[in-house]
């Protein structure tokens, strides 16, 4: 007796004093199938619309199994602030390519805070559409397979994009989003298929990312600040990229990027910073790549102001884009080709604080080359190849 009043006065006080609980909406509940046939977007969207519309946090679940998916686009705004996607199993796009509309989206987040999405296979079947993009026949551009927009607050952790039709994962218009302990997974020969893609955002942190991919690993576009990446393995893969900046003509600017303890193997480029040959106007400055590891990368370190692929629309090739206040520390490894630190700078804006330190880029056990054009700063510690700065 005692035993059981002490029960029921527990029980009261636990719904009397917590904080309300987490209510969990199964996509199971709204008509969603494990069956990876039956497409499970509008049950998706539904419990979405559930969750947003409810003002105590809230639990999306997506059990074990296989969905799929056509199409989901989450918009906000939402009364709730703390909405968790919780997937445990696979969410499958259809087979075919060509499946996205218009908007270019998969499945999407715009307009939310608040939101984290866990766990989980995002696998969009972009083999077909790459097949096509090689055949050189006249192809859908595809989806992206995860774009959050214009959204605040965000987490995207332990999540898993297979073989995405263009970029894995996109962050557009954001603030403080945090990606941690992602998996991202297509083929070397993919095309357009960047890992984690960051543009026009401030205060977004990566942090240990796997990614092997057939484009950027990670690529940081225009407007991008206070960014933090740190523990990524890159490889296969185009590397770290900041950059296609000038494409545009409006001033674009890229400040206070922190790069840390990468792991690049046989990759493309390392750190690439890469401006259009155009008159746009815009800076890069506030740059720190400390601590790396080069395998086998044709480009550990470099920077290329004259990027005009086809020579087109780059009249002059001369970049309005001002690089300042770069900073490489503590890099180290061999590089596939004789240049392993390449700064070919713009006449018109000339490379400034550039500092190297702690450097050791091998090529076939000898020393590597550093080449210099337009490029100035300071080396020092022990630097190999010798800096031309
Ligand atoms: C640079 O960004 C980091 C986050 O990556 C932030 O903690 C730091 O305060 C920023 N520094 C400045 C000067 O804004």
């Amino acid at each position: 007796m005692a035993k059981l009043t002490i029960f029921v006065l527990l029980k009261l006080f636990l719904l009397c004093f917590l904080p309300r609980s987490n209510a969990v909406y199964s996509v199971l509940n709204y008509g969603a199938k494990a069956d990876g046939k039956t497409d499970s977007a509008q049950p998706l969207l539904k419990a979405w619309a559930a969750a947003c519309r409810s003002s105590s946090p809230a639990t999306i679940h997506v059990p074990a199994g296989s969905f799929l998916v056509s199409q989901a686009i989450f918009h906000g705004p939402c009364k709730n602030t703390a909405i968790k996607f919780s997937i445990h199993g696979t969410i499958v796009s259809p087979s075919y390519y060509g499946k996205s509309d218009a908007s270019g989206k998969w499945i999407a987040f715009n307009n939310v805070e608040g939101v984290t999405i866990r766990g989980g296979n995002l696998d969009a079947r972009g083999g077909a559409l790459w097949t096509c993009k090689f055949d050189g026949r006249s192809c859908p551009t595809g989806a992206p397979s995860l774009i959050v927009s214009n959204s605040k607050n965000i987490a995207i952790d332990g999540v898993t994009s297979i073989n995405s039709e263009l970029f894995h994962i996109v962050i557009l218009g954001c603030q403080g989003v945090r990606i941690r302990g992602v998996h991202i997974l297509a083929s070397e020969n993919s095309p357009n298929t960047d890992g984690i893609h960051v543009q026009m955002s401030t205060g977004v942190s990566i942090v240990q990312a796997n990614i092997r991919t057939g484009d950027d690993c990670i690529s940081i576009g225009p407007g991008t600040s206070h960014l933090w990446i740190e523990r990524v393995f890159c490889g296969p893969g185009h590397g770290i990229s900041l950059g296609k900046l000038g494409e545009g003509l409006q001033v674009e600017g890229v400040q206070n990027i922190t790069v840390k303890s990468v792991m690049f193997a046989n990759t493309q480029n390392g750190f690439r910073i890469k401006t259009w040959g155009t008159n746009a106007r815009g800076y890069v400055k506030e740059v720190v790549f400390v601590d790396a590891v080069m395998r086998n990368v044709q480009n550990p370190i470099i920077i290329d102001q004259n990027y005009c692929p086809g020579n087109h629309n780059c009249p002059g090739q001369n970049s309005g884009i001002e690089i300042s206040h770069v900073k490489y520390k503590n890099i180290r490894g061999t590089s596939a080709t004789k240049v392993a630190v390449n700064f070919n700078c713009s006449p018109r804006n000339p490379c400034n604080g550039i500092r190297l330190k702690d450097i050791k880029l091998m090529y076939q056990n000898q020393w590597a080359r550093c080449y210099c054009k337009h490029a100035y700063g300071i080396a020092t510690g022990s630097v190999i190849p010798p800096s031309c700065l």
